[in-house]
């Protein structure tokens, strides 16, 4: 098993060397390396037919698509762009959030890997959290991964999510049974209507309107929140709403400060402005169009 883990282990620092290739040196310059990769964007190789990464731009699928990738898992709020991948690829949905990865869940990625074993490339939106743990969490659902190689894979990939690490490592192997029983992925998920995101929007922005103090129970959450609040306006925007030109642009508007907010949050930091910004977004977009 440890000898497995090296490889896919460089295979993983290969992908992720090219990612930043100018920051990396190596200390065996004078042993030839592997042939460089084509690719320039950060994914990593779980399995030789496993890989995980960011929602690609066209230049990325293109590149992607040179290696053979037959089919396309988004774990993002938003389905895969199948127009930009090509007819010949298969593409799935399985939106996730960012506090839990429930056993349901893992059960039908396991079942998509293990009844369709093609090359496949799974992403969230950046890459790093939701993706490598829903596809860490398939791969012990699997047996294809003990726990110790899914933690050093958690690490490598960056997953920083408390809910997304604890599935992970709390993932077992279950009997083909169990896994052949999950309910099949879709194409593409279920959309929810304005109101309805609107609605959640509504709940996860309770949580982060206000500078937590350290001891208020939202203080934990703000990093999951913030992320959350990100993929509601980015559903939102793909959302049939107000038919006037200056709507998509405040909807533009709200997604750049919330993943402002997000960034701040994930450094650390307590976005007061930027959380003000937001509340007055919210409701200059209502004056505008909703009240
Ligand atoms: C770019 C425009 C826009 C922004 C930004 C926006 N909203 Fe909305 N919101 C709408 C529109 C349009 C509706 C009416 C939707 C409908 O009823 O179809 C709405 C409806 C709502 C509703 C009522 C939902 C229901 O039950 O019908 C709530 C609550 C809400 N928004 C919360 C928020 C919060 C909180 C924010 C900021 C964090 C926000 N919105 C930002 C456009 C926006």
């Amino acid at each position: 098993m440890r000898r497995m883990l090296m490889i896919l282990g460089m295979f993983g620092l290969e992908a992720c060397d090219q990612a930043d290739s100018d920051s990396t040196t190596s200390p065996t310059q004078s042993v030839p390396g592997p042939p460089p990769n084509p690719i320039k964007f950060e994914f990593q190789r779980l399995t030789p037919d496993l890989l995980v990464g960011p929602r690609p731009s066209p230049e990325q699928i293109a590149e992607l698509s040179t290696l053979g990738i037959q089919k396309v898992i988004s774990v993002d709020a938003l389905p895969p762009e199948s127009s930009l991948w090509g007819k010949s690829i298969r593409v799935r949905h399985l939106p996730l959030g960012y506090r839990d990865l429930p056993q349901t869940l893992q059960l039908r990625l396991a079942r998509e890997l293990a009844t369709d074993p093609v090359k496949t490339y799974v992403h969230c939106h950046h890459g790093k959290h939701r993706g490598p743990a829903a596809a860490l969490a398939a791969l012990r659902t699997l047996d294809q991964l003990d726990q110790a190689e899914a933690m050093v894979w958690l690490d490598r990939c960056g997953v920083e999510y408390q809910g997304l690490r604890d599935a992970v490592q709390n993932a077992k192997p279950e009997s083909i049974d169990k896994i052949q029983a999950a309910t099949p992925l879709e194409e593409v998920a279920a959309t929810r209507s304005l109101s309805r995101l609107m609605a959640e929007i509504d709940q996860v922005w309770d949580r982060l309107k206000k500078v937590p103090s350290p001891e208020d129970p939202v203080a934990r959450t703000q990093k999951e929140d913030a992320s959350q609040l990100v993929d509601l306006f980015r559903l939102s925007s793909e959302s049939a709403g107000p038919v006037d030109p200056a709507y998509p642009r405040q909807m533009r508007e709200a997604i750049d400060l919330a993943t402002e907010l997000e960034t701040q949050v994930q450094l650390g930091q307590d976005a007061a402005q930027i959380r003000a910004a937001l509340r007055a977004s919210c409701r200059a977009c209502h004056r505008a169009f909703r009240d």
